[in-house]
């Protein structure tokens, strides 16, 4: 059995619209994404994908439901099966339960904890509205800072009082122990035994989680003493874990998936001041710098982020790193500074929501831009600083995962840093081409390509002329075949010059097919396809021996007529296959790519053709529009394809 919060893990990363993307073509319209729905024949699309909810549904034929329910009725996969898939999908380990008693205390810790942090809650907002010291210190405290009733509310906030075990005494009476408190944070206890609030007179900050539980609390004190800590955190536990939680999330995720950008801030005053002059996409880190995991729950949301800094450029500066993680990711990423001696929340205090509206606007700066002028304005004349600069900058650029963005920055900071175009190209394919290395290298597996084979092929009823199950069992054969021989592949850089690369032929066929994000289509092409790049990413050399032996005999029934098969594909053919029966890596090169340049080639006619066709159902201007620019960029793709296709057959 799965634990609980594995599964819980597993859901708080699934993205709907990329599991679902995985399998049908999505265009994002808004909020939500739309496609042709997989489970009825469709002209024209009604398969609605909303990322806020989750969930799927089609308005032709009403299927719908959540990842794991697409998974379920798409790839026939259990329920299980499907969090399997998921846990793959996205690199996350799967704890399974085993019911040693540690794990059960653990469960129940988690489950305990939970109920302390919502008990404590609502204590401590009784504290706050209902009591008279709560009303008096707490309360006033924070109509003081400019919040209305309305945002203490939605924020749960709360009091502890100053008597010093207020909370434990209450806590105790209810049937808590008191070391299931301290390890919620509320109590300590000190040598004697006796316990005290670890939170009194102070006000208390729920940190929720994704559904809005409470699972932990930050509270701030109402004194001046500077020796005092200005806020109190609970400690990390099973429930809390700092690294995957964001503060604000549960008021903001609605609000950041509407305007598909997130805003980042510092700390609790930041977003609740914001939140109540409207602007609603907002979350906080919390002090420390920004974790993998925060951006991956970022991701889920929005493609953008944009971060918000109090005016001291020592502070952004340590925080330039941590932003190179959020574009790695591949979220687009804005800053925006304040005045000086302003930070959000004050700044949002003295402002209109307009005027705040406008300043978020305004002051954006592209966070590569801002880098760049950061650094040359340090590295001011001096040339080795600036050299230095100009490398750091490029590594942040090579992050960036999409390849025309990339070019853009580069023609962008080249004319900022006034320095020749070519140069920020030629530094830009060294940081490239080492980290290309290193992916090829396997240190990094590319968590898609570490899907396993699906247990069952997707039911993708099929034309027989549209159809390209030809062009995939050539590939195919060539894959099983000459997978593990070794050739030198040119790979075209971001400048349009070359560099030789020597891979193998099945990272050649992964790597090209992974770009179109393409696989074949064929069941059973499908099944062994993704099998043999399972074992590849395993590390394992592939032979042909793998098939021709396999358990399940429909595999090597089918790999040895493969194997075996003469079929005649282009007229190229015969003198192709005498060709690479020669295993002259060149020519067996020039093989491979020509497989797999026809095989895209038909997928593009087959799109185009697709295209063609629902113009002619067509009535609406602005969809015959959208139409006409894809078939005018399929047949750009058409045209590449026969050029390359035609270079490889000549050459
Ligand atoms: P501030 O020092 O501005 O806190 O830190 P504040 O409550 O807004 O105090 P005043 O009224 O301006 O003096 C900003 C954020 O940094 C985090 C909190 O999230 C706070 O909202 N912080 C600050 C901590 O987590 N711990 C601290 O000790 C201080
Ligand atoms: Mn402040």
């Amino acid at each position: 059995m799965i634990k609980q919060h594995s599964i819980q893990q597993v859901k708080d990363a699934v993205r709907i619209e990329e599991v679902v993307g995985e399998f049908v073509n999505l265009k994002r319209k808004g909020p939500r994404y739309l496609g042709l729905c997989p489970f009825h024949n469709e002209k024209t699309p009604s398969f609605n994908v909303s990322p806020q909810l989750g969930i799927f549904k089609c308005f032709g034929c009403g299927e719908k439901g959540d990842a794991i329910g697409f998974l379920q009725k798409h790839e026939h996969l259990s329920y299980v099966e499907s969090i399997r898939w998921l846990a793959k999908r996205y690199g996350i380990e799967l704890e399974e339960e085993q019911q040693s008693p540690e794990e059960q205390l653990e469960r129940s810790e988690r489950e305990g904890l939970g109920v302390i942090q919502q008990w404590a809650l609502d204590w401590s907002m009784d504290q706050l509205w209902n009591t008279e010291e709560g009303r008096r210190i707490g309360l006033a405290y924070f109509q003081e800072r400019g919040f209305s009733e309305a945002t203490i509310r939605e924020f749960q906030l709360g009091y502890v009082p100053e008597r010093g075990d207020a909370f434990a005494k209450a806590a105790l009476a209810h049937g808590f122990t008191a070391e299931l408190l301290e390890k919620a944070g509320w109590v300590k206890r000190r040598e004697n035994g006796t316990p005290w609030d670890f939170f009194q007179g102070r006000v208390t900050f729920p940190i929720h989680g994704l559904s809005g539980q409470p699972i932990a609390f930050g509270a701030r004190t109402l004194k001046s003493d500077k020796k005092l800590p200005k806020y109190f955190n609970s400690p990390e536990s099973v429930l809390y874990v700092k690294s995957r939680s964001l503060y604000g999330i549960a008021q903001a995720k609605k609000a950041i998936v509407e305007q598909a950008v997130c805003l980042l801030v510092e700390g609790y005053t930041d977003v609740i001041s914001l939140h109540q002059a409207g602007i609603r996409n907002v979350v906080a880190s919390s002090g420390t710098s920004l974790t993998v995991d925060q951006v991956r729950l970022i991701k889920r949301y929005a493609p953008a982020v944009t971060i918000l800094y109090d005016g001291d450029a020592a502070g952004i500066k340590a925080s330039l790193r941590g932003i190179d993680l959020i574009i790695a990711e591949g979220l687009s990423v804005k800053v925006v500074a304040f005045p000086d001696g302003d930070d959000p929340d004050s700044f949002a205090r003295k402002h209109s929501s307009s005027e705040i509206a406008a300043h978020l606007t305004g002051a954006a700066k592209d966070f590569l831009v801002f880098k760049a002028d950061l650094l040359m304005s340090e590295a001011g004349q001096d040339p080795v600083r600036k050299a230095a600069a100009i490398h750091e900058l490029v590594e942040s650029i090579a992050l960036v995962p999409d390849h025309v963005l990339r070019s853009l920055y580069i023609k962008q900071c080249a004319g900022m840093l006034e320095v020749a175009e070519q140069a920020l190209v030629s530094e830009l394919n060294k940081v490239l081409r080492r980290a290309y290395r290193k992916h090829l290298g396997g240190d990094a597996p590319v968590v898609e390509e570490l899907l396993e084979p699906s247990i069952a092929p997707p039911p993708r009823p099929r034309e027989e002329e549209t159809g390209t199950v030809p062009q995939e069992r050539d590939l195919l054969r060539l894959l099983i075949t000459y997978g593990q021989e070794r050739i030198t592949v040119p790979m075209l850089l971001e400048d349009d010059s070359t560099v030789e690369e020597e891979l193998t032929v099945a990272e050649l066929v992964f790597l090209s097919l992974a770009k179109d994000q393409m696989e074949p289509e064929d069941p059973l092409c499908q099944a062994i396809y993704r099998d043999y790049r399972f074992a590849h990413n395993m590390g394992e050399a592939v032979t042909p021996e793998r098939y021709i032996n396999s358990e399940q005999e429909d595999w090597s029934r089918f790999v040895i007529d493969l194997l075996a098969e003469r079929h005649v594909l282009s007229p190229n053919w015969e003198a192709m296959h005498k060709i690479y029966v020669s295993r002259e890596s060149q020519q067996l090169r020039l093989a491979v790519q020509q497989a797999l340049n026809i095989l895209k080639e038909r997928r593009v006619d087959r799109m185009l053709k697709q295209q063609q066709d629902r113009l002619k159902d067509l009535t609406d201007e602005a969809e015959i529009e959208q139409v006409l620019l894809t078939i005018r960029a399929l047949q750009a793709a058409m045209k590449d394809l026969a050029r390359v296709t035609g270079r490889v057959v000549v050459g």
